[in-house]
C-alpha cells in the first residue's frame, strides 16, 4: 500500500518521509506546493528511490487531490501541509486562512469521496491523519497544568486560529460523515532541515554569521521542545494504533524558556565552533516582543504513552547537539536556503526530469 503525504518537502514533513522510508518499504507519494518553506533538496537522498514519488501541487486543488487518490489508492493520507510561521501569520494572515483552512477542507472532501468508494476492508483500514499544533490550546500561566487533550481551544494568533479551524473541520468530518480521522497536536519541533526563520535554526545561522540573536520581549516565554524524528515516530504509532476520531498530544517533556534555548545553542557553538572574539552569547539582543506573544506552551503527553506506548527517544541535550552539528555539517544547505538558491535547485531538478 501507499501513503500520501502533504507538505512533505517542509521541515517536519521531509523528516517524516525520510524516517518512514527508513522504517518500512511502504511507498510514499509526497504532495507539496513548494512555497518558500518547501525545499525539495530536503528529499534529495531519495532521488532514484522507486518507493518515493513527488508531485508539485496545491492542497486547495480538488481535481489534483482526486486524481492522486484515484491513481495511488493510498491507505492513509498524512496531512502536514500548512503555513506554519506565527510571525508571518501576523504580517499576512491570508495565506494561512487559505492553506490551513480551505486546504484542509479540500483534502477532507476529497478523502471523503475516495473513502466512500472503497471496499469494506480498505475502508476500515483508511486513515486521515491531521498534523496539528499545541498552539490551538492558547497560552498557559507558569503554574497552570500542561495541555491535556481535553483542554478547551483558545487560539491567539492568526496561525493558531487557522490550525484550530482545521482541527475542528477534521473533527466534524469524523462526527458527521464517519471519515476515519486522527489528529495529533504537537509541541515545538527542532532538528535538521528546519527553515532558519524559526527560533533554533535562526539562532544557529545568525551566530555563525556573527549577526545579532534577536530575543523577543524578556526571553522568558516557555515552549516544549521535541526532536523532529520523535514527532515522526509518534505519527507512526498513532497511524498504527490510534483510536479513530481521537486527538493525541505529542510533546518532549521538555519545557524551556527562549533564553535558556539560546544560551544552550551558544554554549554548544562555543564548544564545537569556538569564535576567537568570545562566546556567541555576546550576540544576544533583546528586541520588540511578538504581538500577542503566547507566554507558555506545555504538553501533557500521557495519553499517547498510555494508549500507544510512545515516548520521545531524544532528550533535549542529545537532540540539540545533533541539530547544531547538522547545521555545522550542512553549510551549503543553509547557504542555498538563505540566498534563495534552493528554488533554482528545485527548478534544476525539474529540468532534468
Ligand atoms: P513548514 O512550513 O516547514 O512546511 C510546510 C510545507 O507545506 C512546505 O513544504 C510547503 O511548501 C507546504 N505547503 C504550504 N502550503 C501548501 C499548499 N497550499 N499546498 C501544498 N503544500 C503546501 O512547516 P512544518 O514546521 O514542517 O510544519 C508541518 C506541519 O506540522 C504543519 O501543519 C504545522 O502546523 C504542524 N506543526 C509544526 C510544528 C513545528 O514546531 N514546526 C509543531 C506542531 C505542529
Ligand atoms: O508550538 C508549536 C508551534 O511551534 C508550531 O505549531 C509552529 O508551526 C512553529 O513555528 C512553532 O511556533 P513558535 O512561535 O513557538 O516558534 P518560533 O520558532 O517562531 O518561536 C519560538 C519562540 O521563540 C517564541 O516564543 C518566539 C521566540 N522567538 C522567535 C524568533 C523567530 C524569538 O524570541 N526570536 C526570534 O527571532
Amino acid at each position: 500500500m501507499t501513503i500520501l503525504v502533504t507538505g512533505g518537502a517542509g521541515f517536519i514533513g521531509s523528516n517524516f518521509v525520510l524516517d518512514w522510508l527508513k522504517q518500512s518499504d511502504e511507498p510514499v507519494v509526497t504532495l507539496d506546493a513548494l512555497t518558500y518553506a518547501g525545499n525539495l533538496e530536503n528529499l534529495a537522498s531519495l532521488d532514484g528511490d522507486a518507493r518515493h514519488s513527488f508531485v508539485k501541487g496545491d492542497i486547495c486543488d480538488r481535481a489534483l487531490i482526486d486524481q492522486l487518490l484515484a491513481t495511488h489508492k493510498p491507505r492513509a493520507l498524512v496531512h502536514f501541509a500548512a503555513e506554519s510561521h506565527v510571525d508571518r501569520s501576523i504580517s499576512g494572515p491570508g495565506a494561512f486562512m487559505r492553506t490551513n483552512i480551505e486546504g484542509t477542507y479540500t483534502l477532507l472532501e476529497a478523502a471523503r469521496a475516495y473513502w466512500s468508494g472503497l471496499g469494506d476492508e480498505a475502508k476500515a483500514a483508511f486513515r486521515f491523519h491531521h498534523v496539528s499544533t499545541d498552539e490551538v490550546y492558547g497560552s498557559l500561566q507558569a503554574d497552570d497544568p500542561q495541555f491535556a487533550e481535553t483542554k478547551a481551544y483558545e487560539p491567539n494568533s492568526p496561525y493558531s486560529a487557522s490550525k484550530a479551524a482545521s482541527d475542528h473541520l477534521v473533527r466534524a468530518w469524523h462526527h458527521t460523515y464517519g471519515l476515519p480521522v486522527i489528529t495529533t497536536n504537537c509541541s515545538n519541533n527542532y532538528g535538521p532541515y528546519h527553515f532558519p526563520e524559526k527560533l533554533i535554526p535562526l539562532m544557529i545561522v545568525n551566530a555563525l554569521a556573527g549577526k545579532p540573536l534577536p530575543i523577543y520581549g524578556d526571553g522568558q516565554n516557555v515552549r516544549d521542545w521535541l526532536y523532529v524524528t520523535d514527532h515522526a515516530s509518534a505519527i507512526r504509532a498513532v497511524l498504527a494504533g490510534g483510536r479513530l476520531g481521537e486527538t493525541y498530544n505529542v510533546g518532549g517533556w521538555n519545557e524551556m524558556t527562549n533564553l535558556e534555548i539560546v544560551n544552550t545553542v551558544c554554549e554548544l557553538l562555543d564548544e564545537l565552533r569556538p569564535d576567537a572574539t568570545g562566546s556567541y552569547k555576546r550576540l544576544i539582543t533583546y528586541v520588540k516582543d511578538r504581538p500577542g506573544h503566547d507566554r507558555r506552551y506545555a504538553i501533557d503527553a500521557r495519553k499517547i504513552e498510555r494508549e500507544l506506548g510512545w515516548r520521545p527517544a531524544e532528550t533535549f541535550a542529545t537532540g540539540i547537539r545533533k541539530t547544531v552539528q547538522w547545521y555545522l555539517d550542512n553549510p551549503e544547505w543553509v547557504q542555498r536556503v538563505q540566498s534563495g538558491a534552493y528554488r533554482e535547485w528545485v527548478q534544476a531538478q525539474y529540468a532534468q526530469a
